[in-house]
């Protein structure tokens, strides 16, 4: 039997509702691996899911009813491969990415994964360090692709990463300094000096005032941080700027809160509202926002990332699964470094 961590009903800590049962161990179908978890992530998303956040929307997907198996990262060993995998055997180390969907996540003693949303890891990888990074790094992946910033035309670009202190801009700013972007951080208070060791040229503490007070010429703006800064964020675009992506905007919200009809109205309002904003700046730039979605070339741009030894998150906590509770409240706390369980 394997052993799944399951969120009975939605709340959030300290009232979660977190019960570990037994269930089938999952057969790989076709294109499929199955893998003996040796870690896997707790994100801020997680913790959003547990309190019934993105009910409606990902509901299309299967992954909207309680009980949840929550969890989308996770790294461990092979234990068996479906028909028409090729790529890999088992007892070889992996890590990669669970979609969202109706089979469940990744906080489990074993869970099937498709082939191409895994990586190679090395055998002396800490499990737990490479957990916490798929989620985050594929996020980050994907909001920079929708800015239009590429390797190829980001030297010397103005980057401004908000919330740069948190998972994403933890991985965002060596990325893209890599890329030789001169990145400007906004960041939590007492985290400025993390962020120039990760690539920041510059890097100010969240506060009244702190957005007003930075250059408008940006080519790049990514909001990780507070959809509420989104149009002031836009205002600092400078007229030839690539783009603007967000990962903090209300699209699940507006559907658990509205419903169908009126939250896709109030999803077109607020987009469309951000998207003149960022045109009369720009009239060129792309605005963007990001979804989560697995993505093949983000996990190899993750592993690429990996071998420079550039790339990496703390880790802040690492549990069993039956003490799964702690690593939820060191999430809801906003604790230094990610939560991982360890199956
Ligand atoms: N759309 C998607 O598919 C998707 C995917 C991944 C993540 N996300 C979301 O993207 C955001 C960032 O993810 P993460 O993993 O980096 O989260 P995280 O590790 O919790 O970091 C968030 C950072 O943003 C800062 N922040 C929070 N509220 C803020 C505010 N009102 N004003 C300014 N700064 C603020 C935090 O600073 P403090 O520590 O000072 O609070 C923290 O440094 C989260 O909200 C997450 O849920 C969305």
């Amino acid at each position: 039997m394997r052993r799944e961590l399951c969120c009975l009903a939605p709340a959030s800590p300290p009232r979660l509702q977190l019960q570990l049962r037994q269930g089938p161990v999952p057969e790989p179908r076709r294109g499929e691996v199955r893998l003996r978890v040796e870690a896997s992530a707790v994100n801020p998303i997680d913790l959003k899911r547990a309190a019934g956040h993105g009910q409606r929307l990902l509901g299309l997907k299967g992954a909207g009813r309680f009980p949840l198996i929550l969890g989308n990262d996770v790294a461990g060993r092979i234990e068996a491969v479906g028909p028409g995998v090729s790529a890999w055997a088992p007892d070889q180390r992996v890590f990669g990415l669970l979609p969202t969907g109706r089979r469940g996540g990744a906080h489990a003693s074993q869970v099937v994964v498709p082939q191409q949303l895994l990586q190679a890891a090395p055998e002396a990888a800490d499990a737990a360090a490479l957990a916490v990074l798929p989620y985050s790094f594929t996020t980050v992946w994907l909001a920079v692709a929708a800015t239009g910033l590429s390797p190829d035309r980001a030297a010397g670009r103005r980057v401004l990463v908000h919330g740069a202190a948190g998972g994403l801009g933890r991985l965002a700013l060596p990325w893209l300094a890599g890329w030789g972007c001169q990145i400007t951080a906004v960041c939590a208070t007492g985290t400025t000096e993390a962020c120039r060791a990760l690539g920041a040229q510059q890097a100010v503490e969240r506060g009244p005032g702190v957005l007003a007070s930075l250059s408008d010429d940006f080519d790049v703006v990514l909001n990780f941080a507070s959809w509420d800064d989104e149009p002031e964020l836009a205002a600092h675009l400078g007229p030839q700027a690539l783009g603007h992506a967000t990962t903090v905007q209300p699209l699940l919200g507006h559907f658990d809160r509205l419903g169908w009809w009126r939250g896709a109205l109030a999803c077109r309002r607020d987009w469309r509202a951000m998207r003149a904003a960022v045109a009369r700046r720009s009239p060129a730039a792309r605005y963007a926002w990001t979804v989560f979605r697995p993505e093949p070339a983000a996990l190899d741009a993750l592993a690429a990332g990996l071998r420079t030894g550039r790339l990496g998150l703390p880790v802040g906590l690492a549990v069993p699964l039956d003490h799964a509770e702690q690593a939820f409240a060191h999430v809801a706390a906003g604790r230094l470094g990610r939560a991982v369980l360890l199956p």
